[in-house]
């Protein structure tokens, strides 16, 4: 399964999808990367890190911190380390989010964009990442494919590879099973104008594009406890 996830994202790394979701998550993501107050001093996991555009908005904010970013795309980590190369404070590396190469409570906090749908172990994955981030430190993920977003299952049939289909109850749940605290969901919003015509190849309608921005992208959070 691994492998099959690492090929299909190298695909995506080779034909410009990195750069390409940068500009479809980073509205969003910027705003999701505000609700984890990082600190100057922050130590910060990015999981699933693509091309490594939220990682480098990370390491901004932790100056006197660092940033590490993962991905199971050995593609995706070198266009992440290609496009850092003035960041003396990020760091990328192969690897898959459900065996995360670090110890017990080393980061402080934890991002993941659209991504942990992907993982045929999400459980396990969230075991991993409540394990490396230190008891009172934030986990937030952000995804827009989850049972409420309905236009958004139509992703289900276009992906290469298999994804889960879960509510925001459900994400909740995993995130509680798997050991984090204080767990909460919410909706954020596209602030980009809605197009007058859509021409954007990921739904079948404009109609079915305006209600998925309506739904807004789903942000999960909890926090690592002992
Ligand atoms: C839709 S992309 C999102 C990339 C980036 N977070 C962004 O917002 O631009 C999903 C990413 O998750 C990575 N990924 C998928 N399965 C993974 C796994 N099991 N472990 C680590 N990364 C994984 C993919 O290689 C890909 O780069």
């Amino acid at each position: 399964m691994d492998e099959r996830l690492r090929i299909e994202f190298n695909d995506w790394a080779k034909a410009g999808r990195g750069e390409g979701m940068e500009k479809g998550h980073r509205p969003v993501g910027e705003q999701a990367i505000d609700l984890m107050n990082i600190s100057a001093d922050a130590r910060v996991l990015d999981i699933g890190c693509g091309s490594g555009w939220a990682a480098r908005l990370m390491a901004e904010k932790t100056h006197e911190g660092h940033v590490v970013g993962i991905d199971i795309s050995d593609e995706m980590v070198r266009l992440a380390g290609e496009t850092s190369k003035s960041f003396p404070n990020i760091e990328f590396r192969v690897a898959s989010a459900e065996r995360l190469p670090f110890s017990d409570d080393e980061f402080s906090r934890a991002f993941s964009m659209e991504s942990l749908y992907y993982y045929a172990d999400m459980l396990g994955a969230l075991k991993e990442i409540r394990r490396v981030l230190q008891p009172g430190g934030v986990f937030v993920t952000v995804v827009d494919l989850y049972q409420e977003n309905r236009p958004s299952h139509q992703w289900i049939d276009q992906l290469n590879v298999p994804v889960q289909l879960l509510s925001s109850g459900q994400y909740r749940s995993l995130f509680a099973q798997a050991g984090f605290v204080n767990v909460r969901d919410q909706r954020l919003y596209d602030p980009r104008p809605l197009p007058d015509d859509y021409s954007g190849g990921s739904f079948e309608t404009r109609e079915d594009y305006l209600e998925y921005r309506k739904s807004g992208s789903l942000v999960v959070r909890g926090e690592g406890a002992k």
